[in-house]
C-alpha cells in the first residue's frame, strides 16, 4: 500500500517500533506525524537493541526519515539520538525535519515537571520531556519553530520574547530557577548549526515520493487512548496520535492515506495514571510485567499490565478507521491454561456495552466483563505462519478477528525483528 499508518491501538507501547521496522524494509519512506520524545520505539536486528525516540523507526534501514509538522523536537534529545546512531554506523544522512514541526524548549521541560509536581496525587504520570508546555505555546501561537533555528537573528529573538514572560512563570508560580538569555541562546545557536542541514519541506517531499508511487510508512507514537480528543483524557498526551492525525501531521490529504494498521498487544499496558479497566490484580500484574519485561523503554517505569480490552480495542478500530490488526507479544501469554478477555464493560447503571463509554464517569467506574478463553503453554518460536500455532492461541486470534471485524495480519512471538508471522 503506498501510504500506510502504523497507529498504537492501545496506550502505547504496543510495539510499533518493531512492527515500522519490519515494514520499512519494503518501504521507501518512514514518518513521524506526532509526538516527541515521550515516544520510546524498540528494535532488536541481529541481537542488537535501538530505541528510538524522536528518529522514525525506518532511519536504521537507511530510508528517508522525516519528522513531520506534527511534531515537537527536543534538539538536545533528537542530537544525542543521531550521535548516537552515528558511533553505531548507522547515518543520520537519511532524515528531514520539517520547519513548522516546533521545538521543546528547556522551560517546557522544568515546567512539566513542575506542574507534575503541583499536581501530587493528581499528577498525569508524563514523561517530563516537555510535551504538554510545547504543545501549548504551539495552540497559544507563542511556539518557536524548527524554521526559526534558519535564521540566528530570529531565534535569539524569540528566545528572549519567550523567557521574558516564561521565567515570571518559573520563578513566581513553580518556584523554578530562572533560564539565562545568554545561555541559552548560545547552545540553541549550536542546535541550529547542526541541525539546519536536515530542515526541509516535508510536505512536498512526501507528496511527490506518493506521486511516484512511492511507499509511505506514516509511524504513530503513543497510542489511542492517549489522544488529547478521543483518549483518556486528561490522562492523556498533548498530540493526536489517531490515524487522521497522520495526515495533518505530515501535510498531505487525508485520501492519501490506502491503509491503517492498528498495533495492539495481545494484553493490554498502561505507563502513568489514569482508569484501567482490565488492570490485573497486583500478583498476576507482576507476573506478566515480568514475562513480557513491561518496563518503560526510555524511562525504566513499570508498565501496568491488564487483559486484552475488546471494548477498547472496538473504538481503536472506529477511531483510526483501521484496515489490519498487528497483535504484539502472543508469545508472553504461553504461560496460561486459561485467559482473560475483557468483552464488556458494565456500566454504573448495571448496563452492559461492547462501545466506549462517552463520558468519563461512566469509564471511570466501568467494570470489565470477562470472557474465560482457553490459553496454551507451548512456546511460539517453532512457528513459521499463523496456521502453525496452537490450537488456543489461533481461536484467541480468531476471537479478537471475529470481535472486532478486522484481520489480524501479523502476529508477533518475540522482541526481534524476525519474530513475526504472517499469514501463511
Ligand atoms: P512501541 O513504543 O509501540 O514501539 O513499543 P515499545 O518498544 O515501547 O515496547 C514494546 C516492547 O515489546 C519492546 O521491548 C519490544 O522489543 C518488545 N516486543 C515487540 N514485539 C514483541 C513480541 O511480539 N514479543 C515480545 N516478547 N516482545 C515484543
Ligand atoms: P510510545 O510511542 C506509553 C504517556 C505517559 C503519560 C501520558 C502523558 O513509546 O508508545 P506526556 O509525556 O506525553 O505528556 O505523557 O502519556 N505516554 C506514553 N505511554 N507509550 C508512549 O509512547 C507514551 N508517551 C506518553 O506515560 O501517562
Ligand atoms: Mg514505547
Amino acid at each position: 500500500m503506498p501510504a500506510t499508518v502504523i497507529v498504537g491501538a492501545q496506550w502505547g507501547d504496543e510495539g510499533k517500533g518493531k512492527i515500522v521496522d519490519l515494514l520499512a524494509q519494503d518501504s521507501d519512506l518512514v514518518c513521524r506525524y506526532q509526538g516527541g520524545p515521550n515516544a520510546g520505539h524498540t528494535v532488536i536486528v541481529d541481537g542488537e537493541t535501538f530505541k528510538f525516540r524522536h528518529l522514525p523507526s525506518g532511519i536504521l534501514s537507511g530510508k528517508i526519515s522525516v519528522l513531520g509538522a506534527g511534531c515537537v523536537v527536543d534538539p538536545e534529545v533528537l542530537l544525542e539520538e543521531l550521535d548516537g546512531l552515528e558511533e553505531r554506523g548507522i547515518s543520520s544522512e537519511p532524515l528531514r525535519i520539517s520547519g513548522n514541526a516546533h521545538l521543546i524548549m528547556p522551560w517546557h521541560i522544568a515546567i512539566d515537571g513542575a506542574s507534575e509536581k503541583r499536581l501530587g496525587k493528581l499528577q498525569i504520570g508524563t514523561t517530563r520531556r516537555g510535551i504538554g508546555p510545547a504543545y501549548a505555546d504551539k495552540a497559544a501561537r507563542i511556539g518557536i519553530r524548527v524554521q526559526d533555528l534558519l535564521d540566528p537573528k530570529i531565534l535569539r529573538q524569540k528566545i528572549e520574547t519567550a523567557l521574558a514572560e516564561k521565567n515570571v512563570w518559573l520563578e513566581r508560580v513553580y518556584e523554578h530557577e530562572p533560564f539565562e538569555l545568554e545561555e541559552v541562546a548560545a547552545r540553541h545557536e549550536e542546535f541550529a548549526r547542526r541541525l539546519r542541514p536536515y530542515v526541509a519541506d516535508t510536505s512536498l517531499l512526501v507528496d511527490r515520493a506518493l506521486a511516484q508511487g512511492e511507499r509511505v510508512l506514516l509511524e504513530g507514537a503513543q497510542g489511542t487512548l492517549l489522544d488529547l480528543d478521543h483518549g483518556t483524557y486528561p490522562f492523556v498526551t498533548s498530540s493526536n496520535p489517531t490515524a487522521g492525525a497522520a495526515a495533518t501531521g505530515i501535510g498531505i490529504g487525508p485520501t492519501r492515506i490506502d491503509a491503517v494498521i492498528g498495533v495492539s498487544k495481545a494484553y493490554v499496558t498502561r505507563v502513568g495514571a489514569g482508569p484501567f479497566p482490565s488492570e490485573m490484580e497486583p500478583a498476576l500484574a507482576g507476573r506478566v510485567r515480568e514475562l513480557g519485561q513491561e518496563y518503560g523503554t526510555v524511562t525504566g517505569r513499570e508498565r501496568r499490565p491488564g487483559w486484552l480490552d475488546l471494548v477498547a480495542l472496538r473504538y481503536a478500530v472506529r477511531l483510526n478507521g483501521i484496515t489490519s490488526l498487528a497483535l504484539t507479544k502472543l508469545d508472553v501469554l504461553s504461560a496460561f491454561h486459561e485467559l482473560e478477555v475483557c468483552v464488556r464493560y458494565r456500566l454504573p447503571d448495571g448496563t452492559e456495552t461492547r462501545d466506549f463509554p462517552a463520558h468519563q464517569s461512566d469509564f471511570h467506574h466501568a467494570e470489565p466483563v470477562f470472557e474465560r478463553v482457553d490459553g496454551w503453554t507451548e512456546p511460539l518460536d517453532e512457528c513459521a505462519t499463523l496456521d502453525d500455532l496452537p490450537a488456543a492461541a489461533r481461536a484467541y486470534v480468531g476471537l479478537v478477528e471475529r470481535e472486532l471485524g478486522v484481520p489480524v495480519e501479523l502476529v508477533g512471538t518475540g522482541a526481534a525483528r524476525e519474530q513475526v508471522l504472517a499469514r501463511s
